[in-house]
């Protein structure tokens, strides 16, 4: 046994600087890394959403987003029951609703029979336990692609929003009757959390969650998901006239979230969004470390495309990429995240443990 020369330590103690504190301690071995990680990532922090389609057509694909597919309500059950197998808890459910059901005013959104109300239905009658989520809002069902309805006004096309909120009451209604477990207002009209939570408690429907799009930005990240359900053609037509920037967020606003997330709250929402996500890392920080609700986040298609175009070319590890983008949303605050490569992803964080 060498004698340990007494080295006596500086004033003020040098315990907390190099070299006594050598932080790469802590990363030496797979077991620290493991031990030491703040935040961690598992398959119930993933909600899967899922395109459905018209028919019993074997799944389509949708080419800017690889792995994804638009699937009939049968496959979707399957792909529910997938989920729910590798504990993903919820699935969202994205209707591809056909051109000739789409109108100006979108009323197809509360007809009763509509094909998010039997998918919902599918769904909860094959995996109860698969928590189901639908959004709310016109884009799917209107023909001019936006998410509210449209008004010609001396000055020019605008999103009527009132008149749209009282649709979006019907839309919620409709979706809650058909058995959805979460309600996501994706829409940004002023006021809808609030009409919809009245409607959803007079109507009896008080255990219906509201996941408010709180914080959902006017970002060119959505290509991908406006090609996969047929709004993208209609937006880009012109027909339309207003542009989504008139009820989106703008990108270069923070404040804003806040006073979003704040009505939100103040009106009945049970989970806040931010929408997209990687983009929007302080926003996730801020709105989580603010209110005391759960924030989720959704990782977009455009996000989700990058990363998969990006890695067909090889030139970057797609899984890595992916896993490390959905790990910043829950390092940023983020209590659950929609991804398309959820099951991807869940079925590698299966195996890993
Ligand atoms: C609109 C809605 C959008 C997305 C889901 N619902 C955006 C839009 O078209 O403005 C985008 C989701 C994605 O890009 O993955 N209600």
């Amino acid at each position: 046994m060498p004698t340990i020369p007494f080295v006596a330590s500086s004033s003020p103690a040098p315990h907390g600087g190099y070299p006594h504190s050598r932080l790469r301690r802590l990363r030496q071995a797979p077991w620290a890394r493991e031990l030491m990680a703040e935040t961690q990532l598992t398959p119930s922090d993933l909600v899967l959403p899922l395109f459905i389609q018209e028919g019993e057509e074997p799944p389509t694909p949708i080419e800017a987003l690889p792995k994804v597919f638009r699937y009939s309500i049968t496959q979707a059950v399957a792909q529910a029951r997938q989920a729910e197998a590798l504990g993903i808890p919820m699935v969202a459910l994205f209707p591809c609703v056909p051109s000739h059901k789409k109108s100006p005013s979108g009323q197809e959104a509360y007809n009763p029979n509509n094909l998010a109300c039997q998918a919902i239905k599918a769904i909860k009658a094959a995996c109860p336990n698969v928590g189901v989520m639908v959004d709310v809002a016109l884009d799917l069902y209107t023909s001019h692609g936006h998410d509210g309805l449209l008004q010609q006004t001396p000055k020019g096309p605008i999103i009527a929003n009132d008149a749209t909120v009282q649709a979006l009451c019907q839309q919620a209604l409709c979706l809650a009757e058909a058995g959805a477990d979460a309600l996501g207002p994706s829409d940004m009209m002023d006021g809808r959390v609030g009409a919809i939570r009245s409607t959803l408690e007079r109507f009896g429907f008080e255990d219906t969650l509201i996941v408010a799009y709180s914080a959902k930005y006017a970002s060119a990240l959505y290509g991908p998901y406006r090609a996969a359900v047929g709004s993208q053609g209609h937006l880009a037509s012109g027909a339309a006239g207003a542009s989504k920037a008139t009820y989106q967020q703008h990108p270069a606003n923070a404040k804003e979230a806040l006073r979003e997330g704040a009505q939100d709250v103040a009106e009945g929402a049970d989970v806040l969004m931010v929408k997209p996500g990687t983009f929007y890392l302080d926003i996730i920080h801020t709105l989580s470390h603010t209110y005391p609700l759960p924030v989720w986040a959704y990782h977009v298609s455009g996000e989700y495309a990058m990363i998969e175009a990006a890695a067909e070319r090889g030139w970057i590890d797609g899984p890595a990429v992916l896993h490390e983008a959905l790990l910043s949303l829950k390092r940023a605050g983020a209590g659950a995240i929609l991804c398309y490569g959820a099951v991807a992803v869940a079925q590698t964080l299966v195996k890993s443990h």
